[in-house]
């Protein structure tokens, strides 16, 4: 059975670029009828877009500043994101927070990456609120969304040390490249092994 997976983006996009080279590399399309079927974001400049146009993979930008409630843009992005029949959606770096109804209609099949060790450290500025507490250790976290912020059911974590002198640029930059690591078996997992 054919297994498609619709990416959310809203910047650079390396967690999925990181998920279409593996999934690109390991034939994830032959071997177990996973693809990545397209790559929405929330901004047309999101520089993600482009590289996924590059591997001919659909793309659309749906903007939320056109809609006037969290509702409408919502239903707008779900309305894209069907017609795809998703398997999987994959929020990769998308800062927007999700209606609860938007969570519900995709219960089970919405999962996201978070740039720390959950239960610690949810919502923003992870890195540096890391290196105030003292942490000897940071990382990132795949979950499952539901509707309370970055708290839903953990499906993997990946560790980096804290080093003496870390600036938040210089752990964002070692956790990322953790998340590129992590991100891509828990997706194919995630389909697989539901
Ligand atoms: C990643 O570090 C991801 O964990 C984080 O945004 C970055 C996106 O990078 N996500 C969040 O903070 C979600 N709350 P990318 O666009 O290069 O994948």
């Amino acid at each position: 059975m054919k297994k498609n997976i619709v990416i959310l983006i809203s910047g650079g996009g390396s967690n999925m670029a990181a998920i279409v080279r593996t999934a690109q590399q390991q034939d994830w399309e032959g071997r177990h009828g996973v693809r990545v079927a397209a790559v929405l974001s929330n901004r047309e400049s999101a520089q993600g877009l482009e590289f996924a146009r590059s591997q001919g993979i659909a793309t659309q930008a749906i903007d939320h500043r056109a809609h006037a409630t969290r509702e409408s843009f919502d239903a707008a992005l779900a309305a894209a994101i069907d017609a795809y029949e998703p398997a999987l959606v994959v929020l990769a770096g998308f800062m927007r927070i999700l209606t609860e109804g938007f969570v519900a209609h995709y219960a089970g099949r919405l999962v996201n990456i978070h740039p720390s060790l959950l239960p610690a450290f949810p919502g923003l500025h992870t890195h540096q609120r890391a290196i105030d507490a003292g942490c000897k250790v940071a990382g990132a976290t795949v979950h499952q969304v539901t509707a309370d912020l970055d708290a839903g059911p953990i499906v993997a974590q990946g560790v980096v040390p804290v080093l003496p002198g870390d600036t938040a640029e210089a752990l964002a930059a070692r956790v990322l490249a953790q998340e590129h690591a992590i991100y891509p078996p828990a997706v194919l997992g995630l389909l697989i092994n539901p």
